[in-house]
This record gives structure tokens, sequence and C-alpha cells, in this order.
């Protein structure tokens, strides 16, 4: 492993989440306006072949696994050509792609995207109501995202072994009392639904008091399955794992508001616009696009680059929120919060 990407604390960043555009065709209630969130000009934002290019810089130097992110990753027009790209660096090392998408439209572009090499879905759905599902997001589309979701077992019977996993954020009053249905899904298929705190910011006008705690979370779900067991874990999972005896899948919680995890966090991002961040709670960003831009006159821009992520890198030490802590609110709307 390359020494550039581990930090004086030895985490190895080897898992690199890259934002590949702001837009959003749903409006959740916890994440944007209604109006939607004011974008940057095309200009400012990463072409495909500077994604490719940065990608393939990361995978050189140790990173195996690439989520794609947004946003919603599906609204970029060229998803799928961009994919193919990535998905071709499994030759030199990459072993997972991986997407977070809230499944409006993946559908329509999933069996393209697995035959380029697409390893594992984390899908956003609070919801198994429709008209909750209209209430949370603004939007109508329930249907469309089952749809994907059926897809992929379909698939994954078929042998594709695509990763599946649902986020779902729980409010209190909202979908609450959704936990259970969230739970029963996992009894037949090989589905890992994990619920996550709701965690309240400046710009999603919601108070502390719609955030539903993981114990609380616990709760209820060993009210009905007293058997619940934990499993063991990776060691730099964001979420804690479960499952129900007998269940063909897993439940997991995101925890971000009562215990955080940064001590074991391997992530990098890259933002929509090109910035390269260590860490979701910092505010220490390098425009990995103006190194790219800059040296574009025919000089290698390998050194230059690969000694910013370095000292990225190194200085995410100083970043970190001391584990223990309670992660600190963000400060203007959580696409912040998903670009990273
Ligand atoms: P995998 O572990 O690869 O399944 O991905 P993930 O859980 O990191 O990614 P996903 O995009 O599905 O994000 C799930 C939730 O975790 C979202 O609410 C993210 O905002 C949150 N999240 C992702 N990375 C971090 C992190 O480093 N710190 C915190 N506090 N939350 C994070
Ligand atoms: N609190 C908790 N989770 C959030 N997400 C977006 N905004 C918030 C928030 N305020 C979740 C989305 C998605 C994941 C990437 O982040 O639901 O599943
Ligand atoms: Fe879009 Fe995801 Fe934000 Fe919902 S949470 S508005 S699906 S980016």
């Amino acid at each position: 492993f390359s020494a550039f990407l581990t930090d004086s604390f030895s985490r190895q960043h080897d898992y690199l989440r890259i934002s590949v555009t702001e837009r959003c065709n749903l409006r959740c209630l916890y994440c944007m306006p209604e109006e939607g969130i004011p974008l940057s000009p095309n200009r400012e934002l990463l072409t495909t072949p500077e994604i490719v290019l940065l990608s393939s810089l990361f995978v050189a130097q140790g990173v195996t696994k690439i989520r794609l992110t947004g946003g919603e990753p599906t609204v970029r027009r060229d998803i799928v050509p961009l994919m193919q790209q990535i998905g071709a660096l499994r030759a030199h090392g990459l072993r997972e792609l991986c997407l977070t998408t809230n499944g409006l439209s993946l559908h329509r572009k999933l069996d393209a995207m697995v035959e380029a090499g697409l390893t594992g879905v984390n899908m956003s759905l609070d919801t198994l109501d429709p008209w909750q599902f209209q209430l949370m997001t603004r939007r109508n589309g329930f249907s469309a995202v089952r749809k994907s979701i059926d897809r992929i077992l379909e698939m994954n019977r078929a042998g594709a072994g695509i990763k599946l996993k649902i986020n779902c954020v729980v409010m209190r009053g909202l979908n609450d009392r959704e936990i259970l249905p969230f739970v029963e899904m996992t009894r037949d298929e090989d589905i890992e639904v994990r619920f996550i705190e709701y965690m309240p910011f400046d710009g999603n006008k919601w108070s502390e008091g719609k955030m539903f705690s993981y114990q609380e979370m616990l709760d209820v779900i060993r009210a009905k399955y007293a058997g619940l067991e934990r499993e063991a874990g990776h060691r730099n999972d964001t979420s804690k794992t479960f499952h129900v005896p007998g269940f063909a899948g897993r439940i997991g919680f995101i925890t971000s508001m009562t215990h955080n995890f940064c001590g074991t966090c391997n992530r990098l991002r890259i933002t929509s616009d090109g910035n390269l961040k260590v860490c979701l709670f910092g505010n220490a960003e390098v425009s990995l696009r103006d190194i790219l831009r800059k040296v574009n006159s025919g000089e290698p821009i390998d050194e230059e680059a690969l000694e910013v992520m370095k000292q990225v890198a190194l200085g995410k030490a100083n970043l970190i929120t001391p584990a223990g802590e309670p992660a600190p609110l963000l400060a203007a709307n959580s696409n912040e919060l998903l670009e990273v």
C-alpha cells in the first residue's frame, strides 16, 4: 500500500467517494429545500475525463473501492460511460465500484452499470408507503424505486452478486412506525437495511426533536425480535450490523448523532467541483480540479497531485473529531453530507 494515503494514525485511505453531480430529482425534507440548492456553473464541475483521471491516480496509490454519490449520481447524463471508464480500473486494482442513489431512474441504467462493473448499490428509501414517500421526498416515485430494487434482486438471483443496502433515515413522527416493516424486508432477501439517525442542520429547519436515536430503534426492534444478534463487522464500517436469526439479510445502524466513528474512517472524498476532502466535518479542502487544469500544458500532473494528496491524507489527523465526541451539526445543507 502506498505511503501516500496512510495518515499518521496508520489509517489507510483505500475508499474514495466521488460526488458526480450536485443535482437531484427528489427533494427530501431533511436534505434540500423545495426550490433545490444553488448549483455551480458547469465549468466549475469536474468533467468525465477529469473524474476518470483522478480515479486512476487514486487507484494507482492503493484505493480499492470507489463510490459514486451526488446529489443523485444517475441524473448525470453520461453516468454510464463514466462508470465504464472507472470500471476499467479493475485491471489496475479497483475491487469495488459502488453507487449511492435514490433509485428513481436506476432501473433504466442498471443493466449497463452492472456490465460496467458496478458491485454495490446503497439505495435511499425512507418509507414503504407511496403517500409517505411523496410527503418525505416532495415527489412521486415510490414505484420506480421499487422497480430498481426488484431489478437488483432479480439480477442477483441470476448470479450478479450486487451488494444491496437500503438507507433509511428515521424521523420521529414521520416514518418511525416503519422500522419493523423495514426489518421484515430482510426476512427473505439478502439485503442490508440501514437505519440512519437523522442529522439536523441549519438549512433543514427541523429540530433535534425529530432525531430518533439508535437506542430507541434497537428498543423497537428488540421488542419484536428479542434474538437480534450483533455481527462482527468490518473495521471501517460506518454502521453497526445485526441480523434476526434465520433471516436472509441484515440490519445496520448509522449512528452519526449518538456514536461517531471518525476514529476508523478510511474515506477520501472528492466533491463535484473537484475538491479533495478527508473529513466530512472538517473544512480543509484542496482543489484537485485546479491542479489538473493548471498543469494542462503537457507537463505530467501526477507529481504535484500526488504531493497534495499526501499532504491532505497526512493532515487528516488534525481534522478529525476525537472519537466519542458528538458529531457536530452540519452548517448549510445536507448536500454537503451527501457529496462526501
Ligand atoms: P458503505 O460503507 O460503502 O456501504 O458506504 P457508506 O455507508 O459510507 O455510504 P452511503 O453513501 O450509503 O452513506 C450512508 C450514510 O453514512 C449517509 O448518511 C452518509 O452521510 C453517512 N456517512 C458516510 N460517510 C460518513 C462519514 O465519514 N462520517 C459520517 N458521520 N457519516 C458518514
Ligand atoms: N440526516 C441523515 N441522513 C441524511 N441523508 C441525507 N441527509 C441526511 C440527514 N440530514 C442520507 C440520505 C442518503 C444518505 C447518503 O444520506 O438519506 O441515504
Ligand atoms: Fe436527493 Fe438524496 Fe437529498 Fe433526497 S437525500 S434530496 S434523494 S440527494
